[in-house]
């Protein structure tokens, strides 16, 4: 099949040039940099699969511009589908595909890193040993072994980073509308949750449900001091709470690795750039901020099965009609 591939990034092209050459190169591969948007997709003429990211706008519009042009499906490279208006691909028979799980621990893992590193100030260690600055003075942290560890959201990754914090000693409290009991979690409501935990981490889906699940009221009710961690959707935190938040005290580190206006931002290379974000800007003066730009996922070993189940979701479409792992309307609610 032909397919066009927005949003390319040389690490892109190589797993996914590896991943279909493993295959026997059944694909035809056209590598566009621009993200899909209204204006781009026309970029994708000719091509009957289109392959898109996580910042990719697929709204009605654009799935409509790329069904009149004669694309036939899209297959996400990523979890998240968030970014994809599912009633209208539905209404124009476009089969959705995704990559439910390709490395749970690389998200989990990089959760860990973020809470280990603002713990335990290595992001500012770094700095001052590079000064020559030997002071510890302000890089006090905390044992993790006995601390309250909140997991919002116990799917493949929430999962994952729960049995992380176990083999840390912590104690670990749960909540997810659809608790697992096969994981011998600790299910909570999410208020108890909420006001008995150190860390809160967040590993739900973004939907309307989830869309500002941590605000205001919700850092209210969280112990005073306490460490947020977001590696899931930017959305589901209010960002201008969580600033407040920082302000007073109530959340005493915070670690994001999505941001909720992270589309404008991450994945390119603006260091040469004036910021125009002002509470992006104002997150970065906060010392006790951990902030990377949507990499939890950024493993050789991810990149790799990405490619691998993105391309099989496209052969699959190819004779069957259907992705393999196929994104349905329900998954809406
Ligand atoms: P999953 O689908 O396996 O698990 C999601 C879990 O969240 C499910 O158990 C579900 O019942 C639960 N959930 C749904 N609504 C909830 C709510 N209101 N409150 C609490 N829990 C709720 O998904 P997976 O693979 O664990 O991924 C989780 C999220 O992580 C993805 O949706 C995606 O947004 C994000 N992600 C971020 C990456 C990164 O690089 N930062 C990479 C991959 C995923």
């Amino acid at each position: 099949m032909h397919i066009a591939v927005f949003s390319t990034k040389p690490y892109d092209r190589h797993f996914l040039d590896a991943a279909n050459q493993e295959a026997g190169a059944p694909h035809q591969l056209t590598y566009l940099e621009p993200r899909l948007s209204r204006e781009t997709a026309v970029l994708a003429k000719g091509a009957q699969a289109v392959c898109v990211f996580v910042n990719d706008a697929a709204d009605a519009a654009v799935l409509e511009a790329l069904h009149a042009q004669g694309v036939r499906m899209l297959a996400l490279r990523c979890a998240g589908f968030n970014n994809v208006d599912l009633a209208a691909a539905r209404r124009l028979g476009l089969p959705v595909g995704r990559v439910p799980a390709y490395s749970p621990e690389a998200v989990a893992e990089h959760t860990v890193a973020m809470i280990m590193s603002l713990n335990r100030n290595i992001h500012r260690a770094h700095a001052r040993v590079r000064e020559g600055n030997f002071a510890l003075d302000g890089l006090l942290g905390f044992d993790m072994k006995g601390r309250t560890v909140g997991v919002v959201g116990t799917g493949r990754i929430g999962a994952a980073f729960a049995r992380i914090m176990r083999g840390f000693g912590c104690r670990v409290l749960a909540f997810d509308p659809m608790p697992d009991a096969e994981l011998g979690l600790d299910y909570v409501p999410l208020d108890r949750l909420l006001a008995e935990a150190d860390i809160v981490s967040l590993h739900c889906p973004l939907n309307p449900a989830t869309h500002h699940l941590i605000d205001e009221a919700a850092i209210a009710r969280m112990k005073r001091g306490v460490m947020l961690i977001n590696t899931s959707r930017g959305a589901i935190v209010d960002t201008r709470a969580a600033i407040k938040g920082l302000k007073s005290g109530a959340i005493g580190h915070l670690g994001l690795d999505v941001y909720e206006e992270e589309a404008d931002l991450f994945f390119e290379d603006l260091s040469g750039q004036v910021l125009q974000d002002d509470i992006f800007a104002r997150l970065l003066t906060f010392p006790n901020v951990l902030i990377t730009a949507h990499q939890a996922f950024f493993t050789e070993d991810a990149l790799m099965a990405i490619a691998r189940t993105t391309l099989d979701n496209i052969t699959c479409f190819a004779s069957t009609g259907a992705p393999r792992h196929e994104v349905s309307v329900e998954k809406l609610a």
